[in-house]
This record gives C-alpha cells, sequence and structure tokens, in this order.
C-alpha cells in the first residue's frame, strides 16, 4: 500500500476481444445467463494513462467513433477506479485519459478493455498492490468480460463469461473486423435472444443451464488450423443481433463472398469479424470490404491481456 509509482503519469495497456465460440444457456434468476464463452484477445488495444489527482475524472480520444462514449461518472473505467479505491482504501482519485481503437459498443470488449487496463494503472499508480486473484474478481463485478481483458491470449470462460480457464492456442489467426456506424446494446441482445426462445418453446429444445465450449473449436485453437476454427464459428447472439439489425446479414455475405473462411457477429455485434487465412488475405478482403464503402480494421490474435507499458 506504500510504494506508488515513481513517475507521474501510468500507462497501462489492455486489448479487445473476439467470441469465436458463445453459447447461451438459460436465463437466470440474477437477469444474467449461464455461458461458455471461447475468448480470443485480438490486436485493437485501449491505452490508459493513469495521472493523480484528488478526484475522478475521465478524457476520451482514439481512432473510433466516440459519440456514444460517456465522460461522466457512468464511464466503466471511472466505475473500474472508484471500485478499486473503495477495495483499498485509497482516498486519493485519478485522472484518466483513454486512447480508444476497439470500436465502441461493437461487441469487441472496448469497455471491458477500459476497465481492466484502469484497474492495473490505479493500482500501480495508487502503489495498492491489489493481488491478482482480487483484481480479477473487482474486474468480475464491473462487466461478464472484464476478467478477460486482465488476462487476455486465448481463454475459455464460463458462468456469466467471467469464470475463466487459459485455453492452449497456437500460432496467430488474422481476422478483418467490418465495424458498423450504430451501436447495438448487450441486454438488447440478450432479450431478443430470450423473446425469440419464449415464441419458440414448442419448437426447440429448453436452453442448457451450463453449455459448454465444443471440444472442436479447443482442437481448432491448438492446432493454430484457420479453415478447422472457421468450421466452428458459433454465436447465440448472432441471430438476435441480425434480427434487431438486419442490414447486417448483407455484410456477412460480402465477406464471405470475397474469400473470408468465415464470418460472424462479434459478441453481441454489430461488429462483424471475418477469419482469413493469413495476411495476405486480410489485405485482400479488406480491399474488397472498402469498395463496398465498409468501415474496416485488421486484427491478429491472440494477444496479451492488460499491462503497464510504462509507470
Ligand atoms: O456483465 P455485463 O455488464 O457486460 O452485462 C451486460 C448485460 O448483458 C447484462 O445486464 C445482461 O443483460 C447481459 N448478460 C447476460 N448474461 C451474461 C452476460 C451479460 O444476460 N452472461
Amino acid at each position: 500500500m506504500t510504494t506508488p509509482a515513481v513517475s507521474t503519469v501510468v500507462h497501462a495497456r489492455a486489448p479487445g476481444k473476439i467470441n469465436v465460440f458463445l453459447k447461451v444457456g438459460a436465463l437466470l434468476d440474477d437477469g444474467y445467463h449461464d455461458v461458455a464463452i471461447a475468448y480470443q484477445a485480438v490486436s485493437l488495444y485501449e491505452d490508459v494513462r493513469a495521472t493523480a489527482a484528488d478526484d475522478f475524472s475521465v478524457r476520451v480520444g482514439g481512432t473510433v467513433e466516440l459519440s456514444r462514449v460517456p465522460t461522466d461518472g457512468s464511464n466503466i473505467a471511472i466505475k473500474a477506479a472508484r471500485l478499486l479505491a473503495r477495495a483499498t482504501g485509497y482516498r486519493g482519485g485519478v485522472r484518466l485519459h483513454i486512447d480508444k481503437h476497439v470500436p465502441v459498443t461493437g461487441g469487441m470488449g472496448g469497455g471491458s478493455a477500459d476497465a481492466a487496463a484502469t484497474l492495473l494503472a490505479c493500482d500501480t499508480l495508487w502503489g495498492t498492490q491489489l493481488p491478482r486473484e482480487q483484481m480479477l474478481a473487482l474486474a468480475g463485478q464491473l462487466g461478464s468480460d472484464v476478467p478477460f481483458a486482465l488476462t487476455g491470449g486465448t481463454a475459455i470462460g464460463t458462468g456469466r463469461g467471467d469464470q475463466l480457464s487459459p485455453a492452449l492456442a497456437k500460432g496467430q489467426f488474422h481476422w478483418v473486423l467490418a465495424l458498423a456506424e450504430f451501436g447495438l446494446s448487450t441486454p438488447a441482445v440478450y432479450n431478443e435472444l430470450d423473446m425469440h426462445r419464449d415464441r419458440h418453446a414448442q419448437d426447440i429444445f429448453p436452453a442448457t443451464t451450463t453449455p459448454s465450449v465444443d471440444a472442436n473449436v479447443l482442437q481448432a485453437l491448438r492446432a493454430g488450423d484457420p479453415l478447422m476454427l472457421a468450421e466452428t464459428l458459433y454465436n447465440d447472439l448472432q441471430a438476435p443481433a441480425l434480427h434487431l439489425q438486419p442490414s447486417l446479414s448483407a455484410v456477412l455475405e460480402l465477406g464471405e463472398n470475397n474469400g473470408a473462411l468465415a464470418g460472424i457477429v462479434s459478441g453481441s455485434g454489430p461488429t462483424v469479424a471475418f477469419l482469413v487465412a493469413d495476411h495476405d488475405g486480410a489485405l485482400e478482403l479488406q480491399t474488397a470490404l472498402e469498395a463496398a464503402e465498409l468501415t474496416v480494421v485488421r486484427a491478429s490474435g491472440p494477444v496479451h491481456g492488460a499491462r503497464i507499458l510504462s509507470a
């Protein structure tokens, strides 16, 4: 508790993610669903710079559309800093500057990465030295995907998605991401799935309470084989996301007709993630999608989780 960072600015970085597999179980009494997720952290990063201050504030910049990012106490980075201060008894505040590169409300965990990088930056700035297990627990209180933004790499998430176990992965997978001009609210997409399941309760099997990740996904990740992984990409939130935003179907089709091995809505969307064979394949697909006037970024994964870059 007594070794604050030497420099006045601490710089932390955390990655966005793609869910290469996301199975949604039954709706629980607490409003959450049991899920089984295979997460891959990808090379789009959120950079958080933390400076000591008496109160809590945040400024936001970056390469993505920022109009949907709040800069008051509802920003998840402020919530993360306040939670850490409360948990450790730290009495001061922090001034945060976030440089965003993960699409906002895009289903790629940008807000979660902000929270993870903020926890780490403030812990270093304030010298609070929170044990890793406790930091993961605080991360889980902030959001289901925040623990994964701390750990990064490739992992299986169960429970709300916050109970993590590492998964073996070989090599690098290459992705082309088609960004949308609109956002999708995660609760709204889950809700759409629940309504669909209610409407068709007679025709579909009831959702299992403890879903699991298919063994084929784990095998494809272990083998580092994009063709195999393309066969196993799966997302229960894709259908409800497409229902809420039907224009995404044409995006998926465009990518798959232009060389993608497979396309999938990322998390609750609306970002569409295309898996390609290699770097050249990514460049070719990017060119084709940009010719159709889509906004596109390339990323690869897995990459490591939140870390301090300078202190
Ligand atoms: O945990 P997080 O804040 O990211 O969750 C946002 C919303 O997404 C929740 O309020 C809930 O509606 C939905 N959700 C869910 N089941 C999960 C994770 C999220 O229903 N496992």
